[in-house]
């Protein structure tokens, strides 16, 4: 049984497979004949907000032959104290995988073991693994292999999106940079744990010195809107713009998972001028992910 709950979890070979075969599954997609999920239905469990990962798998699913089920936790009993591993026993036996947004990486993780069914982190406090493949396939088809390359990662270095960049820079080999203030920067213990070429500085224009992808997330990550006036603070230094583009390699990519917050992390002159890398990340969240779902039932 596969799942797919974290890039600190997977090796990089299973990675490298998804890579190569979102490539085949971005050319084919529309092909009636490749239907690995034919005869099977998806739970789509999501506590948190979404557009992007919400829509890619709704569609994705269906394309690859499933059906799927949108479930929002509120509506389940879950949401009146059922426990988890008895919602995760029930849906086991009556659907064929789940794809599940939430808080806690340990209630993914006990929702795989319980349920018996492939299970898909689609973002959770601690990782947001099928963004950073996404993102990583981008990067490969816009300019070619990522590793030994420089991405710089600016903004809130302790959440979901960064933790997944560290484990991903220490099984394909590349450089991660992480400019973040003081208060939000990655746990060292987790960077040692990593065994990754990673380093970690408050100053925005070092990390961004030579580098081949500048990437930003949100100031504010879900579930941390109580702290959003302070955060704003924190991170009025770390935008990505056109003078800390001018660090970087003169043909670097510009990234930002989305949503944006223009003015914050980005402005809005620089989103415009990299809408179309920007915008094709967004996309490639279906084909992506299709590879993951074709590597999770084959
Ligand atoms: N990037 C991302 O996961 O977007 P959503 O929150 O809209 O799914
Ligand atoms: N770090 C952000 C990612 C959004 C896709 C959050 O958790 O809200």
């Amino acid at each position: 049984m596969k799942h797919l709950l974290s890039i600190e979890a997977m090796d990089a070979k299973s990675i490298e497979t998804i890579l190569e075969n979102a490539s085949v599954m971005k050319a084919q997609r529309g092909d009636s004949q490749h239907q690995p999920l034919a005869g099977q239905t998806w739970a789509m469990i999501f506590t948190k907000s979404s557009t992007r990962t919400r829509v890619s798998f709704e569609v994705g699913i269906r394309e690859l032959g499933g059906s799927v089920m949108f479930l929002s936790a509120n509506d389940l009993q879950l949401g009146r104290g059922e426990p988890l591993k008895d919602t995760a026993r029930v849906l086991g036996r009556m659907v064929h995988g789940a794809v599940i947004r939430t808080f806690a990486q340990s209630d993914v993780e006990e929702f795989a073991e319980w349920s018996g069914i492939p299970t898909i982190n689609a973002l959770t406090d601690t990782e947001h693994p099928c963004q950073i493949i996404t993102d990583i396939f981008t990067y490969q088809e816009l300019r070619g292999p990522i590793a030994g390359k420089v991405v710089t990662f600016i903004g809130d270095g302790a959440c979901n999106v960064p933790i997944s960049w560290i484990w991903a820079a220490a099984k394909l080999n590349f450089q991660l940079r992480i400019a973040a203030p003081k208060t939000h920067q990655p746990c060292p213990n987790l960077i040692a744990k990593s065994g990754g070429n990673i380093t970690v500085t408050e100053d925005p224009n070092a990390a961004a010195e030579g580098a081949d992808l500048l990437y930003t997330d949100v100031w504010v990550s879900m579930g941390k809107e109580a702290e959003a006036a302070q955060r704003e603070q924190d991170f009025a230094d770390y935008q990505i713009n056109e003078p800390l583009i001018k660090r970087a390699n003169a043909d670097a990519l510009v990234m930002h998972c989305l949503p944006a917050h223009r003015g914050k992390e980005i402005d809005e002159p620089t989103l415009e001028a990299h809408a179309n890398t920007i915008f094709t990340q967004a996309e490639n969240r279906l084909h992506a992910q299709n590879a993951i779902l074709n590597w999770l039932v084959s």
